[in-house]
């Protein structure tokens, strides 16, 4: 397996990449296995690259970038086991060279206008559309996989390569789940046990906003059962999928596509999961580019 830290050590010709801070679980090798596939069906030179970059610029917290797990090696072999063709983790001046590099990136209105993980995280979506913009480059990416887990993060790209009229298209995966319904994140290894089934309460919540008949009920439905968790939400909303705004007054439930989100801190530890609204609409998984 290649591990390349410069772009000039990739295989030319374009890629599909799978962008990742590390720390790689089970879910992460998910979205690698469809970068895999995207990459074959393409048949593209470069194969399926998978970055590690732990992204500074889109950390609020100090605390959280630093402790971020690192283990590369560790990483690379989790994606040679499932036929990725190489990892790129560059350092912190091959992605950003010059301070100019790390101002100004391209940001649709899903990044910055619902206030939910952009109210609770400020500037975090810039880092993220900074980064992807970055890393889409260095690696000549001709499609890149997201996880549907990072709901408003996944919107976010895909609204941005439209507006950059990118060559690159975005591939969404679905989120990957441990079998009591947990939403997989790196973070979860910070979990104690009794966190860990507070923690329950996000994907709970969604699946009995998912079964009432109005968003209304189904906003209620989903803080009740935070709440009874002991869990305070930052925020658990059911909105039009893709702008993730409340759609305009008046429009029939039937006429729009809806997502439930939420997000709350459990012990030290920020989960946020989603789901689609009302549960069994989910048309949305596959290429959004
Ligand atoms: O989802 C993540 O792990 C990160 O936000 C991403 C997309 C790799 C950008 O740093």
């Amino acid at each position: 397996m290649l591990i390349a830290q410069k772009s000039e050590e990739l295989t030319p010709g374009g890629c599909v990449i799978v962008p990742t801070m590390g720390g790689l679980h089970t879910g992460h090798l998910e979205l690698v296995r469809r970068g895999v596939e995207a990459a074959r069906s393409r048949d593209l030179p470069g194969g399926c690259v998978v970055s590690v970059f732990v992204n500074p610029t889109q950390f609020d917290e100090a605390y959280d970038y630093e402790r971020y797990p690192r283990m590369v090696e560790q990483d690379a072999a989790m994606c040679a086991g499932v036929g990725a063709d190489a990892v790129f983790a560059p350092s912190v001046e091959t992605v950003y060279p010059t301070p100019q590099s790390r101002r100004d990136p391209v940001m649709p209105q899903v990044a910055y206008e619902p206030g939910l993980e952009d109210a609770a995280r400020r500037g975090h979506f810039a880092g993220v559309c900074l980064v992807c913009q970055r890393l889409f480059e260095l690696t000549d990416a001709r499609a890149a996989v997201f996880g549907e887990k990072d709901w408003q993060q996944l919107q976010s790209v895909t609204a941005m390569v439209r507006m950059l009229r990118s060559p690159t298209e975005i591939i969404a995966a679905p989120t990957e789940r441990d079998p009591d319904g947990l939403a997989m994140s790196s973070r979860n290894r910070f979990l104690n046990d009794e966190d860990r089934a507070r923690g329950l309460a996000l994907s709970r919540g969604l699946v009995a906003a998912g079964g009432e008949a109005t968003p209304g009920a189904g906003e209620t439905a989903l803080r009740r059962v935070l709440d009874v968790a002991g869990v305070i939400p930052d925020y658990a909303a059911i909105r039009e999928a893709s702008t993730l705004m409340p759609p305009p007054e008046g429009a029939a439930i039937g006429d729009v596509t809806w997502r439930a989100v939420v997000a709350g801190r459990v012990g030290s530890v920020r989960l946020l999961d989603n789901m689609p609204w009302p549960l069994g609409t989910d048309a949305d998984s596959g290429s959004q580019g």
